[in-house]
C-alpha cells in the first residue's frame, strides 16, 4: 500500500491557513481522495496542557522553555500513539496537518533560541518529515483585523507584539527548513477563492504525481 502523504499548514493566527485546510479537505473529499484532518497541539492529554497555558488558566502558568519541551512532546505523542499520524500515513490515508514543528521554531524562539527549539524536535525530524509545507504569508496588520472580527477570547500568542515576533522568525524558518520540508510560500493577502485554488492545485499535484 501507498503511504500516504503528510501536508502540513503553516502561518500565524489570523493568516487563513484553518480555512484553506477546510478548502483542501473539500476538494480531496470530491476527489474521492482518502484524507484525515489534524492539529498540534493536539486535543490529547499534553495538548489539553498546552491549551490550558494558552488561555492563562490558574495553575498553568509554565515558563516558555517548558512550553517548548511540552510542544514537542504533544508533538511526538501526536506521531507515535496508537491511531497516531504514523498509523494514519502508514495505512495509506493523506493528512492534513495544521500547525507542526515550523509553529515551535516560529512561537517558542524568541523566548528559547532556534537552534534549542530544533533540539526539541531535531529526534522526531528522524522519524517524519512533512512531504509538502503551506505556508500562509500575511502581515500582523491583516491578522491582527481577522482576529479581532472573530469576536473570540484571544490567547497569549495573539498579542500584536508577539505577532511581529513570531512572523519574523517564521522568516528565519522558513529559509533554514525550505527545502527540507519541501515549503510553498502562499500569499495569504489573497481572497478566500484564490488562497483556496493555490492551496489545492498544490496539494492536488503533490498526490496525483
Ligand atoms: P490555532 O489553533 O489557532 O492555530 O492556535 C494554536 C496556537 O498554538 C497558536 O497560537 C500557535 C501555538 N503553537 C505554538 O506556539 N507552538 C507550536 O508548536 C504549535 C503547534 C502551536
Amino acid at each position: 500500500m501507498c503511504r500516504g502523504r503528510f501536508i502540513v499548514f503553516e502561518g500565524i493566527d489570523g493568516s487563513g491557513k484553518s480555512t484553506a485546510l477546510g478548502a483542501a479537505a473539500s476538494a480531496l473529499s470530491f476527489e474521492g481522495i482518502r484524507y484525515a484532518c489534524e492539529r498540534e497541539p493536539t486535543s490529547g492529554r499534553i495538548g489539553e496542557i498546552i491549551s490550558a497555558f494558552m488561555f492563562g488558566r490558574e495553575g498553568y502558568d509554565f515558563d516558555e522553555r517548558t512550553v517548548a519541551a511540552l510542544f514537542a512532546a504533544d508533538r511526538l505523542d501526536h506521531l507515535l500513539k496508537k491511531g497516531g499520524l504514523e498509523d494514519t500515513l502508514s495505512g495509506g490515508v493523506n493528512v492534513l496537518c495544521d500547525r507542526f514543528w515550523l509553529s515551535s521554531l516560529a512561537y517558542q524562539s524568541s523566548a528559547f533560541g532556534m537552534d534549542r527549539v530544533w533540539e526539541l524536535n531535531d529526534g522526531i525530524s528522524s522519524m517524519i518529515k512533512p512531504d509538502l509545507t503551506l505556508y500562509y504569508s500575511v502581515s500582523a496588520d491583516t491578522a491582527v483585523k481577522r482576529i479581532g472580527s472573530r469576536g473570540e477570547k484571544t490567547e497569549y500568542y495573539e498579542r500584536r507584539d508577539r505577532l511581529e515576533r513570531t512572523l519574523a522568525c517564521y522568516r528565519e524558518a522558513i529559509s533554514r527548513r525550505m527545502s527540507e520540508d519541501n515549503i510553498v510560500i502562499i500569499d495569504g493577502e489573497q481572497g478566500e477563492e484564490e488562497v483556496a485554488k493555490a492551496t489545492v492545485s498544490h496539494i492536488l499535484q503533490l498526490i496525483i504525481s
